[in-house]
């Protein structure tokens, strides 16, 4: 079987994590910006200042996707390019810059697919309270009115925010990301509820605009399955998919949050403030997303904690890899010994994916989605000056078979979004952390060059995957 004409075969990056010039052309200050620069925050104090430059060379960039046959780029705007102070003034040269990225694309026929929110709020909103500030959801609404108004016409593919449950955790309980709070659940809550607002009134806006494209959000795949066959282990996978994944899906697939959540919420009165106006925003946009964008990259395997938990995470434990402790300390998740890891202690399970894909369609039947996110984080194997990528090859090609299987199994899957076109920088692990088919010589210049991996998912999209 080939992938169907309509599938598309894309990679993504997000704005801080390629663009660099932090204060260019009228760029006002992230929270990243800020964050960043605080002395231990991030993997031997890497920032996004420069990163890798794709801001000056995007048009070599997007040439070397074009050559790879992509078919879209998933990239992310900037806000503070956009709205750079608090004094409600558009950028023009932000605008610009986005308008020349988006061209470009099109010059080559590749579809634009445009994140709103990966994670870089403007600082003067964090200063302000940001995700848990009511403030932050307007100002949202009219950043996402002048991207619509200036990029629309050409940009069909709207994803709202990226993986709210990263940000917002890592920000309001273990502490690894802006605005680094620690321990805070009513915070951690209120923000993901504030995001969830945002997100039901940002589709409405796009609706009445009547721009004719699609619009969705993006969330973590990550099913919680027992490590073990004790009761007490199936207990935690199901708070895990509760909390965890219920969370998360059900405010914008049903409009409203998972009853199990709020009852123990309430109970252990961390519960957040949601209007009776706002219950009701969440479920009037429920008919109008058109898609879920889903970032898969490992499952979870869980126990329940007994006793006494230590939910103070390190920021190693909360990169992701296992050992992680619930944010309330119920479950933690364990290394199995017959799986495989990557370097950085994610599990690979092409499996764990394939039920997520099944979970979903069971728990919210036919939607329409996209891996907007999938791939390998390793340090690249360089032989004779080529970078020989083979770990990634492989791990692309398992997921991207399940992908088809899925299709052919009835799932309604419509892109794959690989992560990432081009080696970037890791939020907390530096340049260290490789993902892309396009290697970033950061010795030489920041040079690019094509890795193995390039070749062959130019060879992937070319036959429409037909031998996966
Ligand atoms: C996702 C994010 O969580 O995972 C990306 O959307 C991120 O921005 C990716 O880079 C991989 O995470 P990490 O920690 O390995 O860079």
């Amino acid at each position: 079987m080939r992938f169907p004409k309509d599938f598309l075969f894309g990679a993504a990056s997000a704005a801080y994590q390629v663009e660099g010039a932090f204060d260019e052309d009228g760029k006002g200050l992230s929270n990243w910006d800020v964050f960043s620069k605080i002395e231990g925050k991030t993997l031997n104090g890497t920032t996004g200042d420069v990163a890798v430059d794709h801001y000056h060379r995007f048009k070599e960039d997007i040439k070397l996707m074009a050559e790879m046959g992509l078919e879209s780029y998933r990239f992310s705007v900037s806000w503070t390019r956009i709205f750079p102070h608090n004094d409600g003034k558009v950028n023009q040269k932000g605008l610009d810059f986005y308008n020349q990225l988006i061209d470009e694309c099109l010059s080559y026929g590749i579809v634009p697919f445009v994140t709103l929110y990966h994670w870089d709020l403007p600082q003067y909103l964090e200063e302000q309270g940001g995700w848990c500030h009511k403030g932050t959801i307007d100002a949202f609404l009219r950043y996402a009115e002048v991207c619509f108004q200036a990029f629309g016409d050409r940009v069909k593919h709207w994803i709202t925010f990226n993986e709210t449950i990263v940000f917002t955790r890592l920000g309001y309980m273990t502490g690894a990301h802006p605005p680094g709070i620690r321990q805070c659940q009513e915070k951690f809550f209120q923000a993901i509820h504030n995001v969830m607002v945002s997100h039901a009134k940002t589709v409405l806006l796009y609706k009445a605009l009547k721009q004719y494209g699609e619009i969705g959000i993006t969330h973590v795949l990550a099913p919680a399955f027992p490590a073990d066959e004790r009761e007490s282990s199936k207990k935690a996978a199901a708070h895990a998919n509760y909390f965890e994944t219920a969370f998360f899906y059900d405010p914008v697939l049903k409009g409203e949050y998972p009853q199990y959540c709020l009852d123990i919420l309430k109970e252990r009165k961390v519960m957040f403030e949601i209007t009776e106006e706002e219950q009701e925003l969440l479920r009037k946009a429920v008919p109008f997303n058109d898609f879920m964008g889903l970032n898969y990259y490992q499952p979870k395997r869980v126990i329940l904690i007994e006793g006494e938990s230590d939910t103070d995470l390190s920021r190693a434990a909360s990169t992701g890899g296992v050992g992680q402790v619930s944010f309330d300390g119920v479950y933690q998740t364990v290394k199995l010994d017959d799986r495989r890891y990557t370097k950085w202690g994610w599990e690979v399970s092409p499996e764990g994916f394939l039920s997520g894909l099944q979970q979903l369609k069971e728990n919210y039947g036919d939607i329409k989605l996209y891996i907007t996110e999938n791939g390998l984080g390793d340090v690249d194997p360089v032989i004779e000056g080529e970078i020989m990528d083979i770990p990634r090859i492989k791990y692309i090609e398992e997921h991207l078979a399940v992908v088809k299987k899925a299709i052919a199994g009835g799932i309604h899957l419509k892109g794959y979004f690989a992560w990432s076109a081009i080696d970037l920088l890791s939020w907390l692990n530096g340049y260290e952390k490789q993902y892309g088919f396009i290697y970033v010589d950061h010795e030489n210049n920041l040079e690019r060059k094509k890795k193995a991996s390039f070749y062959w998912y130019q060879q992937v999209i070319a036959s429409r995957g037909e031998a996966l």
